[in-house]
């Protein structure tokens, strides 16, 4: 029978994914989710759901000292750039100290192996070519610095107590399983391929381009669309990683994709116009954010299933169309 994981936040998008991929190879998961964000729908059967939050520290201690953890994987974060703008002390306490007793928690219970869900937004430097992980950590917002703490916390915690951990830098998480069974649902919806998406579907009046004056060749900004399924491998590959050292991968497709490429993208997969408008830049968005993931690559195996961004655009159009309302439970 298969190993036990703790995941948390795995309700939510990202989180969702990678716990079908730990239970579709066989592993015993419980996720904690307080489900403000997530969605228990998003949660295959077989798969423990305890509905609570990492503030409860009571519960973490129960959960952590009831059994014995192969790993746990932490997703349950804010991860909003341009919302941490306007909130920055609320992402460091939700994102960095709920994280930082989680981990000290995983500490004190025996817990070896712990994966971070870290992310692009620690580079916010203009300018940057492709990313490598040993590219300047320059958070453009609260958001990524938020996490750009945990990352060195857990730094500490495997020199000091042997705890080891795999941080993975997720550039845009994008697209849909591939088999439909989970999707992309946030309330409100601000990522930018489920709105072009609803826009062509004709669910919303249209698109606004945040800024076009950017230094890029069309203006607007450009992001690396990584499809969530090969996220979640990502996972499984970096926990392989963790038996005598701890490390850092930079989680993306190597291709980048300006706003306007998405909304040709989408109107391609769907056969349909978005419109669009121009509006204001976004606080906090940096103008390019491209991974270089040859570390991951090399050191693991991993391989991307979805490269193009029309593949990965076509599994969210194709969850969103059968769920119009996304779970529904909103
Ligand atoms: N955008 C628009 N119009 C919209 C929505 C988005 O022009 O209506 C633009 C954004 O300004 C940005 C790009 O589309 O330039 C992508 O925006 P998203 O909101 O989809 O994603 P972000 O790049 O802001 O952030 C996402 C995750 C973060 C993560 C980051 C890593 O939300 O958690 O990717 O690159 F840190």
């Amino acid at each position: 029978d298969g190993k036990r994981y703790l995941v948390t936040g795995g309700a939510g998008y990202v989180g969702s994914h990678a716990v079908l991929a730990l239970a579709d190879r066989g592993d015993r998961v419980t996720v904690l989710d307080d489900l403000s964000l997530g969605h228990a729908a998003a949660i295959p059967s077989g798969v423990e759901l305890i509905r609570g939050t990492l503030a409860d520290t009571g519960l973490i201690e129960r959960v952590l000292s009831e059994g014995s953890w192969e790993g746990v994987l932490h997703f349950a974060s804010l991860s909003l750039v341009g919302d941490s703008m306007l909130r920055p002390m609320h992402y460091f306490m939700e994102n960095s100290s709920l994280g930082f007793r989680l981990i000290d928690a995983c500490i004190r219970h025996g817990v070896r192996r712990f994966v971070l869900s870290s992310t692009a937004a620690l580079f916010g430097r203009p300018g940057q070519q492709v990313i490598t992980e040993d590219a300047p950590v320059e958070p453009g917002s609260p958001y990524g610095e938020s996490k750009a703490m945990l990352e060195r916390a857990l730094a500490w915690a495997d020199r000091v107590h042997g705890l080891r951990s795999a941080c993975l830098r997720y550039f845009n998480a994008a697209g849909a399983d591939p088999q439909g069974r989970a999707g992309e649902d946030h309330t409100p919806e601000t990522h930018l391929i489920p709105l072009v998406i609803d826009a062509a579907l004709g669910r919303r009046a249209g698109l606004s381009i945040n800024g076009d004056d950017y230094d890029t060749p069309d203006g607007t900004c450009i992001r690396d669309y990584v499809h969530v399924s090969d996220l979640a491998t990502a996972h499984l590959r970096a926990l392989e990683q963790l038996g005598d050292r701890s490390v850092t991968y930079n989680l993306g497709s190597g291709h980048g994709h300006s706003v306007l490429e998405v909304i040709r993208s989408v109107e391609r997969v769907s056969g349909r116009q978005v419109p669009y408008s121009i509006g204001p830049r976004r606080a906090g968005d940096p103008p390019k954010l491209v991974a270089l993931s040859e570390r991951l690559r090399r050191e693991t195996g991993w391989e991307p299933r979805f490269e193009r961004l029309d593949d990965i655009v076509a599994t969210a159009f194709a969850w969103r169309e059968a769920h119009p309302d996304g779970y529904g439970d909103r």
